[in-house]
């Protein structure tokens, strides 16, 4: 990435790949948003962390790498982690990955899973500048334990400020192959130790990826992203799901209900991730999975953007993710057509009777009885093998709905965050229809 780029609204990759948002903080007055990062082919490959700051969540620099593979331990990868801060200081935690065996027609990919993993940190006096050569340490040495967690398999540390010191969760996969979490403890973000896991029985995947737990105002949310989770043979059975637990922090004792929520009811975002933001709201991104890159003119190209950033709230053991307040302010400027939003698209809003449908430029979202469905079929670059239809459980309250459509991701956000469906689109067209919908409004961003 030769030059600093901006953009509003959808945080998209800066050409090439990006996957999970990493490091997510609010830091010396700004959010950083870092991110999984292949910078030399719209594709997947040796990770490094792009980085991108805001002021407001909404308009976004991008602002080079801040990681990439130095050390044995990440001489294949710099994988997902999180952010914290201590004593002023920016700390970072991710997994180092290091290949035993590497596709030898492909140096980026490690075929058949022959590769190790630790735990990493490095810290950086102003969230901008980290020293890759000097800073790095290993915090904890891939799991030896097969009773503990898997060697290969162990990843993604996210780490928070408890009562009693500091802890890590790390998701990984249990001897009969199952997923599981561990959690660990340390006083001084250096030293840790393990201290408990917690897995579920058959059926709930092979590995858990990115676990995120955090306290809300009325409940405990843990957040995770199973592998093959679904089991119907279409892109993507890997998904991310949310629910309310009991977490109690001595004994990192997790109970986990038999239920669950999907984080999106779109089935394309993965690996959610969460911080506290300047008002003290926890907020969450995730990242939207894209089965092909987009070409734009001259530009490179490019796969992989992220979500709106949503409050999450937890009420009655259910799981809210709003758009952020941020992001409705900014999409305020009220237009009579949608034509007339700028290229970072526009906020629909409206309610939407049994039967209604709205059509946005080809995608489609409808109402029958109280759920609330979407079909992607016209602006879709897939065919077989790819999920077009899309519905939420039963609402529980009226059909409120606030849709942010972008030439390559819609957004339907229901009663303000009871639940949400959200898609990757290509070829979206720019006209709107809406039948058995009332109180309509239309927003473009304002500039
Ligand atoms: C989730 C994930 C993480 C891993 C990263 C590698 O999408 O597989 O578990 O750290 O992506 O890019």
């Amino acid at each position: 990435m030769e030059q600093r780029i901006r953009q509003s609204g959808h945080l998209k990759a800066p050409g090439n790949w990006i996957n999970d948002p990493n490091g997510f903080i609010y830091y010396g007055g700004r959010y950083h948003l870092f991110y999984q990062y292949f910078p030399y082919a719209p594709m997947w490959g040796t990770m490094h962390w792009g980085h991108a700051v805001s002021d407001d969540l909404v308009n976004w620099e991008h602002v080079g790498i801040s990681l990439f593979p130095t050390k044995y331990g990440d001489q294949n990868g710099c994988f997902s982690g999180s952010a914290v801060e201590n004593d002023g200081k920016m700390v970072l935690f991710y997994t180092g990955v290091h290949y035993h065996e590497a596709d030898p027609e492909n140096i980026h990919i490690s075929p058949k899973d022959k590769f190790e993993s630790c735990q990493m940190m490095i810290s950086s006096e102003d969230g901008m500048k980290f020293d890759n050569f000097n800073g790095k340490r290993v915090v904890i040495e891939p799991v030896a334990d097969r009773k503990v967690g898997d060697r290969t398999h162990t990843r993604d540390p996210k780490v928070w400020k408890g009562k009693n010191g500091w802890y890590m969760v790390l998701g990984s996969q249990s001897e009969e192959g199952r997923g599981k979490l561990l959690f660990y403890r340390s006083e001084d973000l250096e030293n840790w130790s393990y201290v408990n896991d917690v897995s579920k029985g058959p059926g709930w995947g092979w590995m858990w990826e990115c676990p995120d737990y955090f306290e809300t105002e009325n409940g405990q949310v843990l957040v995770f992203s199973p592998m093959r989770f679904l089991k119907d043979g279409k892109w993507e059975e890997n998904q991310a799901i949310c629910m309310t637990v009991d977490f109690e922090e001595e004994q990192c004792e997790m109970k986990m209900p038999e239920t669950y929520q999907y984080l999106d009811y779109g089935l394309d975002l993965y690996a959610p991730q969460s911080t506290v933001d300047e008002e003290g709201r926890r907020v969450l991104v995730a990242w939207l999975r894209m089965p092909e890159a987009v070409k734009e003119g001259d530009t490179a190209p490019w796969n992989g953007m992220f979500c709106l950033p949503r409050v999450v709230e937890a009420r009655d053991g259910h799981v809210y993710f709003r758009v952020h307040p941020n992001v409705k302010k900014k999409y305020s400027r009220p237009i009579e057509d949608v034509k007339n939003a700028g290229p970072e698209g526009c906020r629909i809003s409206l309610c939407l009777e049994d039967g209604g449908c709205v059509n946005a430029g080809g995608y489609r979202i409808f109402r029958r009885g109280n759920r609330i469905c979407t079909d992607r079929s016209s602006v879709f670059c897939k065919g077989d093998g790819y999920r077009m239809m899309f519905e939420t459980p039963d609402v529980r309250e009226g059909s409120r709905l606030e849709i942010f459509v972008d030439e390559h991701m819609v957004e339907v956000y229901v009663n303000d965050g009871e639940y949400v469906i959200s898609n990757a689109v290509y070829g979206m067209g720019r006209e709107l229809q809406i039948n058995g919908g009332s109180d309509v409004r239309l927003f473009g961003m304002n500039l």
